[in-house]
């Protein structure tokens, strides 16, 4: 067995190791972005630019980076996001994060799109846990999961609310992965040539589950083979706010939404009665002309002006990268392919690898800028100017 403290230092490390493990049509699934990666490059590029100037001679001895979200403590400011591939790269992967999460103390996401269904994973995974939910151009159909995960006792509903028409992403129709998955002599060498992948994961559907992985969380498509499903899920386009004030009065617990960038829809979802929103450009997976979520922040939480809680995502890889987040406003930072990586590579274990890297690394940071807790993680901390610039730190952009 690899002793992961020593193989994984750092979330790049996981990559690299996922990279190994899963066939490269897989690898380029979970990693890529959409179009140029103008997006993907640049969620990386506007958190790096931003420094954190410390104090010093502050006593950090006693450095806790724990948090209050949404009315309930936990031991560090992330949340596991949501992503459909959890349980092609691992094996009922969507359960290890979610049990990697639940030891962290922190919240998971679990995908619509996943392969295990929601009431095992919550069952099975313990901790804190939300569902994400897209509505798919079938609303009946997509209700039912809404309600599903209603009664399985979700604590929170995430409705995503960017990624609603289909993005561009040319590898995946030159891979074959695509739905249905073009077979091909390329991928299907390329599937043979891992076969910790094949035998581990999708052996282990076949051999547990007699198939392959399905989409057992949208209760229509359950029974439905995958390339048949995919014809269904179509996003549904027509969305507007009535839908989300609907929505309101169907969930009783809380209620985020994830993937805005403009302060208006933080003003329009608090107006509707969420709980929380998640600024996002979906990992760089969606539009890539987006703008990094983390240049946007500021103005975003200045118009929530405290009725919403605000989370962040897309580019976060460091313990540094999370305070950059905190900084500049959000409540929490949420994280998607860091710990998808840690599950790709080595599974619970992989995934818990993940989570302590960044907690080593966010406590570390906390010690080198002078700050015992996250309260104390503030605007001060970040170099004028060196985020994105007057527009997002005036908030004119409202
Ligand atoms: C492979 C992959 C699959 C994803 N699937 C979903 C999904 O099903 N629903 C969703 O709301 N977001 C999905 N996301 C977006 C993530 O929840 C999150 O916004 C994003 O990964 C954050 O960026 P990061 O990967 O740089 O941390 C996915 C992201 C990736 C990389």
């Amino acid at each position: 067995m690899t002793d992961l403290s020593l193989a994984a230092l750092d979330i790049e490390d996981l990559r690299q190791m996922a990279r190994r493990r899963l066939p490269k049509s897989l690898f380029d699934f979970i990693d890529r972005g959409s179009e140029d990666e103008v997006a993907l490059r640049h969620n990386r590029a506007a958190i790096e630019r931003i420094k954190l100037r410390g104090r010093v001679l502050n006593d950090v001895s006693r450095r806790d980076p724990a948090i209050t979200l949404l009315g309930a403590p936990q031991k560090l400011p992330l949340l596991i996001g949501p992503t459909g591939p959890a349980g092609y790269v691992w094996y009922r992967g969507e359960i290890a994060l979610a049990r990697a999460a639940a030891k962290a103390g922190i919240p998971f996401t679990l995908a619509s799109t996943s392969n295990t269904a929601m009431e095992t994973v919550l069952e099975e995974g313990g901790g804190r846990q939300w569902y994400q939910f897209y509505v798919w151009r079938d609303l009946e159909m997509s209700m039912k999961s809404a309600l599903r995960a209603r009664e399985a006792g979700f604590e929170g509903l995430v409705l995503t609310v960017d990624s609603i028409v289909n993005y561009s992403r040319k590898w995946d129709v030159r891979n074959g992965a695509t739905f249905p998955v073009r077979f091909t002599p390329r991928n299907v060498w390329d599937a043979l040539w891992h076969p910790r992948w094949l035998l581990g994961t999708m052996g282990r559907y076949v051999r547990a589950e007699r198939g392959l992985p399905r989409y057992v969380n949208i209760p229509a498509l359950d029974g439905v083979p995958l390339a048949d499903a995919r014809r269904h899920l179509i996003k549904n386009d027509t969305m507007t706010w009535d839908f989300l004030r609907r929505l309101r009065d169907l969930w009783p617990r809380k209620l985020i939404i994830k993937g805005i960038l403009h302060p208006a829809d933080a003003v329009m979802a608090a107006d509707c009665g969420v709980d929380a929103v998640i600024v996002s450009n979906h990992g760089g997976i969606a539009n890539d002309a987006a703008p990094a979520p983390i240049e946007v922040l500021p103005a975003v939480v200045a118009a929530a002006a405290k009725r919403l809680t605000v989370i962040v995502d897309s580019g976060f890889r460091r313990g540094g990268d999370v305070l950059k987040g905190l900084a500049l406003g959000a409540d929490a930072v949420m994280i998607g392919r860091a710990t998808l990586f840690g599950a790709a590579a080595a599974g619970e274990a992989g995934a818990t690898r993940a989570l302590e890297i960044l907690d080593a690394e966010i406590r570390r940071t906390m010690g080198a800028i002078g700050c015992a807790d996250i309260a104390s993680v503030t605007r001060d901390c970040v170099l004028p100017h060196s985020d994105t610039g007057p527009a997002s730190l005036s908030g004119d952009a409202i």
